[in-house]
């Protein structure tokens, strides 16, 4: 089964507690349930991780190349948090993993401050799906499956 390699960074695994104004009240783990519905729908595996840590989330894209070591992963949906906004390691990580990727927010990025409307992942993102709470990432399942199996 093709896998979707599902990456959350720093201060989502706060979720539930964090600004639930902005972020709503599901927990990482009830995102991750739902993802996995989702994926299995479109007959999907997901590996869905969280860090806080960029250095981590770049060594997972890397393993997720396909080395002939099993770890490998058809796509990538990122919601890179704070790092999307900053982060030039994310960027060359994913060009050089080479797997289509689409850039998730549970927010409207572009409702909010100014730093937020700069990313480092769009211009190479297959696209950006933001502002729809736990349904962007759903959203974003339902338009890599498309791709997977399409091409586009
Ligand atoms: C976020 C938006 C980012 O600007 C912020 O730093 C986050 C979460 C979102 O999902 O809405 O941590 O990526």
């Amino acid at each position: 089964m093709a896998k979707l390699l599902i990456l959350n960074g720093p201060n989502l695994n706060m979720l539930g507690k964090r600004e639930p104004g902005i972020y709503g009240t599901a927990t990482l783990q009830d995102i991750q349930s739902r993802c996995e519905e989702q994926a299995a729908s479109h007959g999907l595996d997901v590996d869905f991780r969280q860090s806080n840590h960029e250095g981590e989330l770049v060594t997972w894209i890397q393993e997720a190349m396909d080395t002939g070591s099993g770890a490998d992963a058809a796509a990538i949906i990122i919601n890179a948090a704070a790092l999307t906004h900053t982060s030039v390691a994310l960027h060359d990580a994913i060009r050089l993993a080479g797997l289509p990727m689409i850039e998730v927010h549970i927010s409207n990025v572009y409702q909010r401050e100014e730093f937020r409307h700069k990313s480092f992942l769009s211009g190479i993102a297959e696209g950006v799906i933001c502002g729809f709470g736990v349904n962007s990432y759903v959203l974003a399942i339902d338009a890599m499956a498309g791709i997977l199996k399409t091409g586009k």
